[in-house]
């Protein structure tokens, strides 16, 4: 679990970003993970920081 807010899970976070969502802003967008209380937004960086390497 990434996201305690919204029950947002890291299976999730890799879909919505494999989909195309490359920023918190568009994670917020799509799975609303972030919009709270921003405790996971750092976590969900990195979650954009691997795909990004991945994709490099
Ligand atoms: S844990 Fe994600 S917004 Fe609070």
């Amino acid at each position: 679990m990434i996201c305690s807010c919204f029950q947002v899970g890291e299976n999730q976070i890799a879909g919505a970003i494999a989909e195309g969502a490359q920023s918190i802003e568009a994670l917020g967008n799509s799975l609303k993970c972030g919009t709270n209380c921003g405790s996971c937004i750092p976590e969900l960086r990195d979650l954009l920081a691997v795909s990004v390497r991945e994709s490099a």
